[in-house]
């Protein structure tokens, strides 16, 4: 049987670290793939959980495995006019560090970075961190709706007998928050923009408006998105974070798995309306992403063949 990472389902400490990169003219993959050696065996040695993400084209570049339906992100624009976007920014590594000490994170991630140089370069990093309970910086708890904790290898991995077994595909994403217009807004109408309750935040709202978030990513059997009447379809598992920044922006740095791609790009293209068919998640009225990549974080076994 296929062993996932185990920093997928880790208990994740309060800090994080993202750091995307991508190949740089005369990059050597046997020096990557050293490094990238060295980088899983550091972080399990300071009990640091390290996911190692790899998008297509240095998937395939490391004879990794063959998956169904590995797309680059493209950048999701609505259909409204709006000028709403989801900005694409396709990287081709990412290496998602967590645990409790951000000391020793912030020592691991320079260490690979620095031995990196010369064959792959940093397109952008972000530090997170777990603020109280899981709140995301709106004050809505984030992950509330997540699969209990035994169902989420089938909800994430790939099963056994196909291609990338235990492999999961991601997305990333940095969301950016603006606070002042949603802090604006009378609780009650915070909630509906959810579909959820501030508190308890287990609750929803009595009813789930279809411009909520929750009507766009709560996808349903029976097509009733956000309401309890027909099971749960095509579930991802949740990892998200915030983040805020010296120049001021803060957010929620999304990241979320899956044992197929399209449910994400299918939250995606319904939050965005890019078909015009809908209507746009209220959600991307307060906040949207400045960065965006899809990557497959293969299983130990295949990581471990990869690397070789
Ligand atoms: C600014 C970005 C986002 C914020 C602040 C946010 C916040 C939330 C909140 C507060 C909830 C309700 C509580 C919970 O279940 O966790 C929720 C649910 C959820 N969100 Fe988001 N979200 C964001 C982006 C996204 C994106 C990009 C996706 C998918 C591509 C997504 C997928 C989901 C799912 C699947 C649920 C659970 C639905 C269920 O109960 O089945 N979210 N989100």
């Amino acid at each position: 049987m296929a062993t996932p990472q185990p920093a997928i389902f880790n208990e994740m400490g309060r800090n994080q670290w993202y750091v995307h990169l991508s190949r740089v003219e005369g990059a050597d993959l046997g020096k990557i793939k050293g490094v990238l050696r060295d980088a899983v065996n550091a972080a399990s040695g300071h009990d640091i959980n390290l996911c190692v993400l790899f998008g297509p084209t240095l998937l395939a570049d490391l004879g990794g495995p063959v998956v169904d339906d590995f797309q680059p992100y493209q950048t999701f624009v609505s259909a409204d006019g709006s000028g709403r976007e989801a900005k694409g920014t396709q990287e081709e590594l990412l290496l998602w560090w967590n645990g409790t000490e951000k000391d020793m994170i912030w020592e691991l991630q320079f260490n690979v970075r620095t031995a990196l140089e010369g064959h792959m370069r940093v397109a952008r990093e972000t530090p997170t961190f777990v603020w109280r309970d899981s709140w995301d910086f709106t004050g809505f708890v984030d992950g509330t709706g997540n699969p209990e904790a035994h169902r989420q290898p089938e909800v994430a991995l790939i099963p056994d007998g196909k291609p990338g077994a235990g492999g999961s595909f991601a997305i990333a994403q940095r969301w950016i928050h603006d606070l002042t217009a949603f802090n604006a807004l009378p609780v009650d109408q915070q909630e509906a923009v959810f579909g959820r309750k501030k508190a308890p935040a287990t609750e929803k709202t009595a009813t789930i408006p279809g411009t909520s978030h929750l009507a766009h990513v709560e996808l349903r059997e029976d097509g009733n998105n956000g309401y309890e009447g027909s099971a749960k379809r095509d579930e991802i598992a949740r990892r998200s974070t915030p983040y805020a920044f010296h120049d001021g922006s803060v957010g929620l740095y999304f990241m979320a798995f899956c044992n197929r791609q399209a449910p994400l790009r299918e939250r995606m293209n319904a939050m965005y309306n890019t078909d015009g068919k809908g209507v746009r998640d209220q959600l991307t009225d307060f906040s949207n992403p400045a960065s965006g990549s899809f990557y497959f974080a293969p299983s130990m076994q295949d990581l471990n063949s990869m690397l070789r």
